[in-house]
């Protein structure tokens, strides 16, 4: 297996939910919009694009201001959207709205090494040959996280959703402030890789059924383990936190985790 195909399928394995449906929520079609409604193309150089393993130079969109043309979804917060952008063949790739908000992302339309009547170089994705065509989320800041910052391509639409209905099973029904907050922290940062009730990515393991993660592990360690999970296992898959979750966020994310062990899914 080439690392080409480990890696990009990392990448859009983990975010697919085929759970909630694009076209329920406000969205902006890529394809079909007005070339009026388009923001002004601009050039963004990518130092180290992980399609093609190279620097790139590419047409894009700036992703804000299409994101400033989509609507709120009804009575919902910033803090509880994800951004979910769809593929031409139906999957979808989320983020939280947030991660998108708080960094330059541009939605490419042409590779600038090509002709204009190409647009796109191909490359290898397992055994097929394709192109990032018709659209390709790119972010030229370099290092950013893979987990928050992914780099979905043949993109037709984004939408954004309240992240209770996007991930479904994995909202808890009964809430309180920590419960939630717990919630939004989790769908931030942890559901790109552990599901529970089986909504979510698979890289990590399944935290609710059949046992909730505080039916079998110390519920003291958790939050610790949480912010710092090389602390207690070499070599882990799973990233440090304690950067970006604070030790009062790790208890609220279990006491979410807590709720859902009495709404575990039949
Ligand atoms: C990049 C993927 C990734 C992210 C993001 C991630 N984890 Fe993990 N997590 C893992 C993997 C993989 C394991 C299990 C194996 C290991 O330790 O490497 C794990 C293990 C765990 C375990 C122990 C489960 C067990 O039975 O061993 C808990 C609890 C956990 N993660 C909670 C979280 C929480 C809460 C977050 C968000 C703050 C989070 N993880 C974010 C990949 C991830």
């Amino acid at each position: 297996m080439t690392t080409i195909k480990l890696s990009l399928g990392f990448i859009l394995i983990l975010l697919m939910s085929p759970l909630s449906r694009a076209a329920d929520w406000p969205e902006f079609n890529l394809v079909k919009a007005e070339p009026a409604r388009l923001p002004r193309p601009e050039t963004v150089k990518i130092s180290h694009d992980p399609v093609y393993k190279s620097a790139k130079e590419y047409e894009a969109y700036p992703l804000s201001e299409i994101l400033n043309k989509i609507p709120m979804p009804p009575s919902s917060k910033p803090d509880e959207l994800v951004l979910v952008f769809t593929a031409a063949d139906g999957y979808n790739v989320s983020m939280a709205y947030q991660d998108a908000m708080a960094e330059q992302g541009f939605i490419a339309f042409r590779d600038k090494a090509v002709p204009e009547s190409k647009k796109w170089l191909e490359f290898k994705f397992g055994k097929q040959t394709i192109t990032p065509a018709p659209f390709y989320l790119v972010w030229p800041k370099e290092g950013l996280d893979e987990w928050r910052y992914p780099w979905p391509f043949q993109l037709v639409s984004l939408s954004l959703q309240p992240a209770k209905a996007y991930f479904g099973a994995a909202a808890p029904a009964k809430t309180d402030d920590r419960i939630s907050n717990g919630f939004e922290l989790f769908s931030r940062y942890c559901i790109r890789c552990h599901s529970v009730n089986l909504s979510g990515g698979d890289v990590g393991p399944e935290l609710n059924v059949p046992k909730n993660i505080t039916e079998y592990f110390q519920e003291q360690a958790l939050p610790q383990f949480i912010r710092n999970a090389s602390a207690y296992r070499a070599g882990t898959k799973m990233p440090t936190f304690e950067n970006l979750i604070t030790p009062d966020d790790a208890q609220d994310i279990v006491h979410y985790l807590k709720q859902m062990k009495l709404e575990k899914a039949q």
